[in-house]
């Protein structure tokens, strides 16, 4: 008997590829698991009308934690075009699997790490004041909301009845939008609730306690979105009086998204709602190696689901050697490591890859700096295999 079990959902296009490297790692450092195969993904959409089958919940269910590669997704019409034959005109309608699997298990923590590997040339530099080019370190730790605010999908197009009658009860609404007409307005509501504020800010300052960071972040906008980042703030200030060794700074998104440049080793934990949380995310993995770097664990009470943040790339998917950098998604297996408690286990994944990189012989072609093609590999480019090679040799190594 193994002592984990793992529901591995590969999904599409390079979500396949860079999962058998994953799992490759996993077993090379002697990781003790059983793992489910679980269906999703773009065929079951076409297929059956259900990109997340109820079986694949039920895994889920069962088993409470995920490894997930990525997912293709297309706008509502193209996918009901796509649908086969025999399941057109029946009222199904395409919906994300990975954002309704967060909805339906309330994954509602969501931690995006972004930090530094020494020797990675996609790294961020600058100039100092002394014309110095600098590499600044990076290390911070995103706690994103993960199933409120902008995202939660409680939106209209051309509101009516009650929903209309509600926005004219606010007076702004009058006197912004009284006289444009119902068929002209688009509604996307911003909703947060105490609870899920009070745990994203509850694991974002645990995390900075537990893992020695000294600061976090709210990064919201409560100058302005007074209602909802105004919660989130107020909260923040309420929590942070239990962690008195950790200091709460407030920064607005925009701001931020400058700052993130200018001064990123400055960061610690930051905590967002969905939206700002995605947006802050994106751009400090821009920092450290883009997507190919970019890791995520989706947390919720029952059950954690982790992936790369990137997609299928399917222009990428079909070439007779893989080229894409499956580090994001070896990355992605070490928080699901971490969160098993086999600490010791992804540590030593971690550094592995920090060696691979530090050496500089094994690069995949986003490393490069090539534009994706099937010629990077015959230019020097490390194929995808080959980037898995290496880690697997080093962790091996280290035994
Ligand atoms: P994408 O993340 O799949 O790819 C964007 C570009 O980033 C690629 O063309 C490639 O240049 C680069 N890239 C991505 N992963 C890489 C890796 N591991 N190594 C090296 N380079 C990498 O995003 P895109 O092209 O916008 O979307 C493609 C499909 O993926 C769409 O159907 C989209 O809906 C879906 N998607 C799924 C996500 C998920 O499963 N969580 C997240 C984002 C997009
Ligand atoms: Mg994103």
């Amino acid at each position: 008997m193994s002592k984990h079990t793992i529901v591995i959902m590969p999904g599409d296009g390079i979500g396949r590829l860079v999962m058998q490297e994953a799992l490759r790692v996993l077993d090379a450092a002697g990781f003790d698991a059983q793992y489910i195969e679980a269906d999703i993904g773009w065929d079951f959409w076409c297929k059956e009308g259900n990109a997340l089958p109820q079986r694949t919940i039920e895994l889920l269910e069962q088993y409470k934690v995920g490894l997930f590669g990525a997912i293709t997704s297309k706008p509502k019409e193209e996918a009901a075009a796509e649908l086969s034959p025999g399941l057109r005109d029946k009222g199904y309608v395409y919906s994300s699997p990975i954002v309704s699997m967060r909805q339906h298990f309330n994954l509602d923590i969501c931690i995006r790490p972004c930090h530094t590997y020494k020797g990675n040339p996609l790294n961020f530099i600058r100039c100092s004041a002394q014309d110095q080019i600098e590499e600044p370190f990076v290390d911070v730790v995103i706690f994103r909301q993960n199933t409120e605010g902008l995202y939660s999908g409680v939106e209209w197009s051309h509101p009516d009845g009650i929903v209309y009658e509600a926005l004219r009860s606010h007076k702004k609404f009058v006197k912004s939008f009284g006289d444009v007409p119902r068929d002209e307005i688009a509604v996307s509501t911003r909703i947060f609730t105490r609870k899920a504020t009070e745990r994203i800010l509850r694991a974002a300052f645990s995390h900075a306690a537990t893992n020695g960071y000294k600061s976090v972040t709210l990064c919201e906008k409560p100058n302005v979105i007074r209602e909802t980042s105004g919660m989130m703030y107020n909260m923040a200030k309420i929590i942070q009086k239990e962690y008195s060794g950790i200091e709460l700074r407030n920064t607005n998104i925009d701001a931020q998204m400058m700052w993130l440049t200018k001064n990123p080793e400055d960061y610690g934990v930051i905590v967002a709602g969905n939206m700002f949380g995605d947006i802050v995310s994106d751009g400090f993995a821009g920092l450290i190696g883009g997507l190919g770097f970019a890791c995520s664990a989706n947390i919720g009470e029952k059950a954690a689901v982790f992936e790369p943040t990137h997609g299928s790339a399917p222009k990428y998917a079909s070439f007779e050697t893989s080229i894409v950098n499956p580090i994001a998604m070896i990355e992605s297996a070490c928080m699901m490591l971490d969160y098993l408690n086999e600490k010791a286990l992804a540590a030593r994944i971690r550094s592995a890859i920090a060696a691979v990189i530090l050496e500089g012989r094994v690069r995949t072609y986003d490393m490069m700096k090539m534009k994706g093609s099937p010629d990077v590999i015959k230019n020097g480019a490390a194929s995808t295999r080959q980037m898995g090679d290496a880690i697997i040799k080093k962790v091996t190594s280290d035994k």
